[in-house]
């Protein structure tokens, strides 16, 4: 099976510090792919250099299939639903999706259809008319993983999902996310400092610390017979 991720020696240095040191990894169709880390251990630094946000100070990658020097091409074949994301608070959601179908290029009917698709597939169709200020913080984040997925991607990046959610409310991202992955054969990439949710739907883990992959594996692969809590604590800091 071909590679939808491929990243060899990634590295990203800010001025002085080095943010993520030579990371290596693969992913493929299908894959749910934990990025485990305490703060600071350089999740969102990999996802933005993933998707193009930043530039690499060292190593190489492919998304997709595309080289990382084509950050265009890769974009168009991605979704991502970053750390903090702002939206339009006095558009409806339906109008935002609609608006962003179009920037993908669909024309209106298609862009109409695939938004009140996604809305469906997100849990909030029937919140669809309603203001985006009106959302919580689950809605949301809903909101944003169904933007996430308007261009029908291979390749889905979400940071921290479910920061700020309750149980109840995480546990419905992560239902969504598994369903996904699952459904659309696409690889999600999922990047949380909580290691329930990486044991409920990652199939895979990437255990990073202060910018150095520490352990990469199945869950079971890298738990080693104790606890994943154990384990974590044994690879990482804090
Ligand atoms: N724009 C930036 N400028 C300087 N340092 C940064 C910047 N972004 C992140 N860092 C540093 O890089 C390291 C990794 O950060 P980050 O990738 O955000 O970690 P995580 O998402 O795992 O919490 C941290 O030490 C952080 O302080
Ligand atoms: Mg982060």
């Amino acid at each position: 099976m071909t590679a939808t991720i491929e990243a060899i020696s990634l590295s990203k240095r800010y001025g002085g510090r080095q943010a993520l040191d030579e990371l290596t990894f693969t992913a493929e169709p299908g894959d749910v792919i934990g990025l485990l880390g305490p703060n600071g251990a350089g999740k969102t630094t990999t996802i933005r250099l993933l998707t193009t946000i930043l530039e690499p100070s060292g190593g190489s990658f492919t998304v997709a299939g595309i080289p990382g020097d084509q950050p265009h091409r890769i974009r168009q074949r991605i979704g991502v639903l970053p750390e903090s994301a702002g939206y339009p608070e006095r558009q409806t959601a339906a109008e935002y999706l609609r608006y962003m179908a179009r920037l993908f290029g669909q024309d209106r009917r298609s862009a109409r259809a695939a938004a009140d698709r996604l809305l469906g597939d997100v849990g909030l169709g029937d919140r669809a008319g309603g203001r985006i200020a009106s959302y919580s913080r689950g809605m949301r984040q809903r909101l944003g993983i169904a933007r996430a997925l308007v261009n029908e991607p291979s390749v889905v990046f979400l940071d921290e999902p479910t920061l700020g959610l309750d149980p109840a409310g995480q546990r419905e991202i992560l239902d969504l996310i598994g369903r996904l992955a699952a459904d659309r054969g696409a690889t999600v990439v999922l990047s949380t400092h909580l290691l329930a949710e990486v044991e409920q739907v990652c199939g895979r883990v990437l255990v990073l610390d202060r910018g150095t992959l520490r352990a990469a594996g199945s869950i079971d692969e890298v738990r080693a017979g104790s606890s994943l809590s154990d384990a974590f604590l044994r690879l990482t800091h804090d």
